[in-house]
């Protein structure tokens, strides 16, 4: 007999899984090019060429040990590179030991979820959000509470303030967002900061930041290390470095963070009892020759732009994002999510209904798919928009 827990959780699957299974099914009936799936953001531009130097420079140059274990934090040049380069950023002094190397994002965030949480103890996620933070704050017994975000996606500093009771132990940021792609500036990280400030007690900032290399327009992403005392960094290079299937990120606690020295010891501890024991020893080594390289960002940048004029064109809204895979695009007034969905599905054109990021109203697509799907789905868009008497732009 399984936990009752996930039994439940088992029972509920996933939007997003389930849209995927759709769009395989759908592409059986009607042939791949004729079915336009924007449900899931998988990276699929190849990884940079430094991450193959490094990979057959390491195999074939092996050195003894380079497959044992380790430290449960990780190599410690690859942490003090990392320490480098976001105290580069930021300005400020961080040693390795602020940096504990991890199995990717998701790992990052159950070893911070694990190190901070009591039963019973309270997580604010900002909606529209990443819904696997549901499963990584009760996999440690945590609440998640939910705060929506204005029209623009970004957060209400009040509505956040108002959330916070005496067992709220984090709120977790993420910029670029997924779905909505916004970026949040200086003024907002600020704003939130300084809230968090009156409080009586201390509320850390979770920072997920996988999403941070992929910004568009000449952009940038303002530091949190800047402008939050009470940091815990989880970063990726699932996107930054297409190395999703490789799993490999870590955590960074700011030298400012009232808890610095618990939570350094907390994570590293986590990450080894939670079963992860060290991030990947030959990813770790190929993140130092390539910590500077990024993915094609111009090539994501294109996608979206394509993607983009399909939706507005054809009559729909959207805000334009900044950053990230994803378009999170209004539902049309007088439809449901899932009515929507359905007739967009008649015209084989796949997405994932809000209430899949606790924001219903607003459809996510994920411009990571090829670009000639983008450019066929644009009469999809068109003969949706005409079915619904909606009037195009263009
Ligand atoms: C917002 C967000 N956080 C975390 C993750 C998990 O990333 P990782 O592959 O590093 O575990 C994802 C993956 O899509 C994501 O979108």
């Amino acid at each position: 007999m399984i936990s009752t827990n996930i039994k439940a959780k088992l029972a509920g699957g996933s939007a997003i899984r389930k849209m995927f299974e759709e769009g395989n099914r759908r592409k059986a009936i009607y042939g791949e090019d004729n079915v336009y799936d924007f449900s899931i953001g998988n990276p699929d531009l190849e990884p940079p060429k430094e991450v193959s130097e490094a990979l057959l420079q390491l195999a074939s140059n092996p050195t003894p040990g380079m497959h044992g274990y380790m430290s449960n934090s990780g190599y410690e040049s690859t942490r003090a590179l990392i320490a480098k380069k976001r105290g580069d950023e930021s300005g400020l002094t961080i040693g390795p030991d602020a940096v504990c190397m991890t199995v990717g994002a998701a790992a990052a965030l159950n070893d911070v979820m694990h190190s901070l949480l009591d039963p019973g103890d309270e997580v604010i996620v900002l909606a529209p959000y990443f819904m696997e933070y549901n499963n990584y704050i009760e996999n440690h017994n945590g609440k998640v509470v939910i705060v929506q975000t204005g029209d623009d996606f970004m957060p209400d500093i009040e509505a956040i303030r108002k959330a916070v009771t005496p067992k709220t132990k984090a709120v977790i940021i993420n910029t670029p967002n997924n779905p909505s792609g916004v970026i949040y500036p200086e003024s907002v990280l600020k704003d939130l900061n300084d809230m968090l400030a009156t409080l009586d007690h201390v509320v850390h900032v979770i920072s997920d930041e996988p999403y941070i290399d992929l910004v568009y327009d000449g952009g940038s992403v303002p530091s949190v290390l800047k402008y939050i005392d009470n940091l815990i960094i989880c970063f990726s290079w699932s996107k930054s470095l297409s190395l999703a299937g490789e799993r490999i990120g870590y955590t960074l606690v700011s030298p400012r963070n009232a808890d610095y020295e618990d939570l350094t010891a907390a994570i590293v501890l986590c990450n080894r009892t939670l079963g992860s024991v060290n991030a990947p020893a030959i990813w770790q080594k190929v993140i130092e020759k390539s910590i500077y390289a990024k993915v094609d960002v111009a090539n994501y940048e294109h996608r979206r732009d394509l993607l983009y004029s399909n939706i507005v064109d054809a009559g729909f809204d959207a805000v334009k994002p900044s950053g990230a895979l994803y378009i999170f695009m209004k539902t049309p007034s007088g439809l449901s999510d899932t009515e929507f969905q359905d007739i967009c599905a008649e015209e084989n054109l796949l997405l994932v209904p809000g209430a899949g990021f606790s924001r219903s109203g607003y459809m996510r697509l994920a411009f990571c798919v090829s670009e000639s799907s983008i450019i066929n789905s644009r009469k999809a868009f068109y003969a949706i928009a005409e079915k619904l008497n909606i009037p195009h732009r263009a």
